[in-house]
């Protein structure tokens, strides 16, 4: 069973783009910039907005953190996302999801010039996708078909269970694994919380992907032996034991599921450090589209 290791394959990654960019500034280009904005402090986005900033450093990306209030209104976003789509010197914007509720996400997101939607969220990049034309790949679903490449993971003609329909993961996921790409050309089953028989069609699959966001969804006796098996789960589970008060826990039971998988995502270290490395090459990609 190998251990697909997303903390390995995000800095080869990353090494690239780090030498992509340190090129660029040799020759007085500027770097590409990412802003992000978070809206209120929800301790899971804290987290990934942090790394993102964190990783973009790393890279050698110029990175902007925007904070706006829980209470910030829904026209003072929107203000906030056109001042920056009208900002040459700004590459690519994501805006941190989940949004309080009395934000509307469906306005934000088509707010955002797809030009700049390095989160690939915009419905023209996602109708893109769709057509199999230039775009950019929402960074989950991205960062997955790097984590395969990375492992030569051959996924041709081979039957693909995605559990879990969200525009972020499921969705985009399903369309690209049966997409005429490398990493795609499988025959491809995306199941829900209305499929009855999830389990018999998780036995079938030669490749699960498992984004339903339910801890130790995917157990053992729903698993082929020899599947190749990707969590994208990350729940904080609370646990009185642990230093923070909560462990983070992924969609699949990884200890039974791992025995008969002939490849597994680990959670944390699999699926969640490839996102980012998703996300800072559509950066590097809006910046070469829109000014290289
Ligand atoms: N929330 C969970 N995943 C994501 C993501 O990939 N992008 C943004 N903007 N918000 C998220």
């Amino acid at each position: 069973m190998l251990v697909l290791d997303g903390k390995l394959a995000a800095a080869a990654v990353k090494e690239v783009l780090k030498a992509e960019t340190a090129e660029l500034v040799k020759k007085g280009m500027p770097a590409p910039h990412l802003a992000a904005i978070l809206v209120g402090n929800n301790g899971a986005s804290e987290t990934y907005v942090a790394s993102k900033v964190k990783n973009c450093e790393e890279t050698g990306f110029e990175s902007t953190l925007i904070r706006l209030p829980v209470d910030t209104t829904e026209s003072v976003l929107l203000e906030t996302i056109q001042s920056l789509n009208n900002n040459p010197s700004i590459d690519g914007i994501l805006v941190q999801l989940p949004l309080p509720k009395h934000i509307s996400e469906e306005k934000v997101i088509e707010t955002i010039d797809p030009r700049k939607d390095v989160d690939g969220f915009h419905p023209s990049n996602i109708g893109r996708l769709v057509q199999g034309l230039p775009t950019f790949i929402p960074a989950t679903p991205y960062g997955i078909l790097l984590l395969l490449a990375h492992y030569n993971i051959s996924t041709k003609g081979k039957h693909a269970v995605v559990i879990g329909r969200s525009n972020i993961v499921g969705r985009p996921m399903s369309i690209l694994l049966s997409s005429n790409i490398p990493q795609g050309n499988c025959t491809v089953t995306l199941c829900h919380s209305h499929t009855p028989n999830l389990k018999e069609l998780c036995l079938q699959a030669d490749i699960v992907v498992a984004a339903l966001g339910k801890p130790e969804f995917v157990t053992a006796d729903m698993v082929k032996v020899g599947a190749v098996i990707i969590d994208v789960g990350i729940t904080r589970v609370e646990d009185a034991t642990a230093k923070k008060g909560f462990r983070i826990k992924g969609d699949v039971l990884y200890q039974d599921v791992a025995p008969k998988a002939s490849a597994i995502t680990p959670v944390p270290g699999g699926v969640g450090l490839m996102t980012i490395a998703g996300l800072l090459k559509n950066t590097l990609q809006a910046y070469q589209n829109n000014r290289g």
